[in-house]
This record gives C-alpha cells, structure tokens and sequence, in this order.
C-alpha cells in the first residue's frame, strides 16, 4: 500500500478508521492481514471479528466520551 502518509479518524461512537499504510498486528505482533486500504477497528469490545469493527457498537449502545465543555469565562 501507499499514497500518503496514514491517518486514523476515530469515529463518534464507533470504530477507529484506519487508512494508508498501517501494519494491523495481534497482542503477539503477529501480522492480521487486511484486505482493504481503509479498516475499521473496533473500540467497543464488542465484535465478533477482533480487530475489526461489525457494527456491534451500535448494537450494544458504545458511547465515547464527549470533549469537555471549556469553563465559562
Ligand atoms: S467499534 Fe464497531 S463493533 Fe466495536
């Protein structure tokens, strides 16, 4: 793969979307092979394709934490 350098958008209570040229590997630092230049990874815990996302987030309710709101001045 290439084209860029890789960029990781961490999606509103979903997945984190992982695009360029990024090597995915298991808690051994085996290689998972990715068939996609764009992969979700889930975040939620809750899928049944580790690492990937299946959408489970929504079924289970994965809320991320909101950015705090600034104090007002
Ligand atoms: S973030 Fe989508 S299934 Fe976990």
């Amino acid at each position: 793969m290439s084209g860029g350098p890789a960029r990781v958008v961490a999606c509103p209570d979903g997945p984190l979307l992982v695009r360029g040229d990024v090597e995915v590997v298991d808690p051994d630092g085996r290689p998972v092979e990715r068939h996609r230049r764009t992969v979700a990874l889930c975040r939620c815990g809750a899928t049944g394709i580790p690492p990937w996302c299946d959408g489970s987030h929504k079924v289970v309710g994965y809320r991320t934490p909101r950015p705090e709101t600034p104090p007002a001045p």
